[in-house]
C-alpha cells in the first residue's frame, strides 16, 4: 500500500474525547491568569514548540495580559510514528536572541520529556534571564526525564492523544477537543 493510502486508512480510527473544548478553554484561562500575575511588569518571550503547540499558544496568549513577544522553534522527534524515535532534531531555530530575556517555553505535551530536556539545555546555553515551562499535558510514563513544569494543564495517562494541535501522522490537529485515538484495526 502506498503511504497516502495507508494514511487515509488510519483516519478510520475513532477518537474518544478526553478534554472537551469547554474544559480546555477553562484551563487555558487559568494558566493565562497565573502567567499574567507572575510576569507582571515583565516582557517575556513566549517560545512555542511547533507544530503541536500552535493552537495552545494562540489561545493562551490571548489570556495573558502582560506584553509578550513570540518566537518559534520546531523540533522533530517522532516522525510519523506513535513512538518517539529518541532523536531530537531542530528543524527551525529561534529568530531572535533571548539573552537576558525572561523565556517561557510553551509545550503541547510532555511524553518522555526528552524533547523538553534537550530544549531547556539548548535555550539555557543562550543566557536568558529566566526560563520557565508551560505545558498543557504531562503524560504519566515510566522513567521520564525530569523537567520542572511551572505551569501545567493536565496530567494524563500513558496513551496516545490527538486534537487541539496534537497530531497522529499530521492529522487530527484541528479537532477542537483532545481525545484518545482508538485502534479499530
Ligand atoms: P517527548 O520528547 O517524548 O516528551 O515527546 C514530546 C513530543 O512528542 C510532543 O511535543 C509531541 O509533539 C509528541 N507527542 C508525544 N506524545 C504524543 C501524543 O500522545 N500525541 C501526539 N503527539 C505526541
Ligand atoms: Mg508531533
Amino acid at each position: 500500500m502506498d503511504q497516502l493510502a495507508s494514511r487515509k486508512l488510519k483516519l478510520k480510527r475513532s477518537i474518544k474525547i478526553l478534554f472537551s473544548e469547554k474544559v480546555l478553554q477553562e484551563k487555558v484561562n487559568e494558566l493565562g491568569s497565573a502567567i499574567s500575575r507572575d510576569y507582571k511588569g515583565k516582557n517575556p518571550v513566549l517560545i512555542a514548540v511547533l507544530k503541536g503547540s500552535f493552537i495552545f499558544i494562540a489561545d493562551l496568549c490571548r489570556k495573558i495580559s502582560v506584553p509578550v513577544i513570540f518566537d518559534f522553534m520546531a523540533v522533530s522527534s517522532y516522525g510519523d510514528s506513535m513512538v518517539s524515535s529518541g532523536v531530537v532534531r531542530i528543524t527551525k531555530d529561534l529568530d531572535y536572541s533571548i539573552e537576558n530575556r525572561d523565556v517561557l517555553i510553551i509545550e503541547d505535551i510532555i511524553d518522555s520529556g526528552r524533547t523538553l530536556n534537550y530544549l531547556v539545555k539548548n535555550i539555557e546555553a543562550r543566557n536568558p534571564k529566566s526560563i520557565e515551562i508551560c505545558a498543557l499535558l504531562d503524560k504519566d510514563v515510566p522513567g521520564k526525564f525530569k523537567n520542572k513544569i511551572r505551569y501545567k494543564g493536565f496530567n494524563i495517562p500513558n496513551k496516545f492523544v490527538v486534537g487541539y494541535g496534537l497530531d497522529y501522522s499530521e492529522n487530527y490537529r484541528n479537532l477542537p477537543y483532545i481525545g484518545y485515538i482508538e485502534n479499530t484495526d
